[in-house]
């Protein structure tokens, strides 16, 4: 049985040891950098130097968000608007892998020249279990790169710091509970962001369209969950596939885009099941999609895999 306690005493005292100068974090203010930070700043206070990167991937007004968060719990930070930086490299990039590569790397070389300005040299990063399990460590197969483990440049001059490197979800969350951080039971969301959320190449504009229809599935969801008219699943989302189809608006015909909405329940991530959400409320999605976003989306799909075979991102 974990013993979040415990663990909290154990690493902060591994970290005093380990890390004596200074450390940067990659705080992208979901479950497990937050966690991370929390830890680390308990060891060694203001040397923590974190840094949250606007990739433009990120969900609607999360950075904004994510900077608040910085603040509230003290953290020493770096708030870096590289959207324009990140969209450029992906130009024409439609391979899911390369596209976790670039990210990774991007976000390396970013952190990288924020380490030279402040004399730092470790970084801490919060990658889990699953993480690096699925990016073919342990010498499994490489089912996708996160951009926190295979995603990283093969030269790398920082020292990495991963805290958390063998813990599952849910035991992440438990230490969340014990520094009674808000962020505690936030679905995971991936380093890449909305850039592995849209099939095919993650152009600025696509990319507005799957954060609007991203934060359109979230609202309606948490809505429904929030009336209590279904459980809360362990992610929930919107992908924007590449092909467009043939529809009807008023009496015009159409030809736009799809979004498939992504529903999963799962325990630790390395499996999952596909939500049963009620019909009611995919019907709601799928109208509030298609009516507000009428110029660009003309259906909707409801993703019914599991993993396996799929896996819970698209990419
Ligand atoms: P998959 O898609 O591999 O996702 O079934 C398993 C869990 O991991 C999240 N995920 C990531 N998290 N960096 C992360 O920090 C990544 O590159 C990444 N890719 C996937 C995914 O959202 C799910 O919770």
């Amino acid at each position: 049985m974990f013993n979040a306690e415990k663990f909290i005493d154990k690493t902060v005292e591994k970290i005093k040891q380990e890390v004596k100068r200074k450390a940067l974090i990659a705080f992208s203010g979901g479950v497990d950098s937050t966690v991370c930070a929390a830890l680390v700043n308990k060891a060694i206070g203001k040397r923590l130097i974190a840094v949250h990167v606007d990739t433009g991937y990120m969900r609607k007004d999360e950075s904004k968000n994510v900077k608040i968060l910085m603040e509230k719990i003290g953290l020493n930070y770096h708030f870096i608007d590289a959207s324009k930086e990140f969209y450029t490299a992906l130009r024409g990039v439609e391979d899911p892998e390369e596209k976790r590569k670039i990210i990774g790397e991007k976000f390396i070389r970013i952190f990288e020249k924020v380490a030279e300005e402040e004399n730092i040299e470790f970084l801490v990063q919060g990658t889990i279990a699953p993480d690096w399990i699925e990016s073919g460590g342990a010498l499994r197969d490489t089912i996708k790169s996160h951009h926190n483990v295979g995603g990283l440049p093969e030269t790398m001059k920082l020292k990495l710091v991963e805290p958390l490197h063998d813990l599952y979800k849910d035991e992440v969350r438990k230490i969340a509970r014990v520094f009674k951080l808000q962020v505690s039971e936030r679905q995971p969301f991936p380093g890449p962001g909305l850039a592995i959320r849209i099939i095919g190449e993650a152009t600025p504009e696509r990319t507005e369209i799957a954060r609007e229809a991203c934060y359109i599935v979230e609202k309606e969801i948490e809505d429904a969950v929030g009336k209590g008219f279904m459980e809360m699943p362990w992610q929930y989302f919107a992908v924007l596939l590449p092909v467009k189809s043939v529809g009807v608006q008023g009496d015009k015909r159409a030809y736009g885009y799809v979004i498939a909405v992504r529903a999963v329940h799962s325990i630790d991530a390395m499996t999952c099941a596909f939500s049963k959400i009620p019909n009611e409320i995919i019907d709601k999605i799928s109208t509030r999609i298609t009516n507000e976003m009428k110029d660009k989306i003309n259906r909707v799909v409801y993703d019914v895999t599991n993993k396996p075979p799929s896996t819970v991102e698209w990419e």
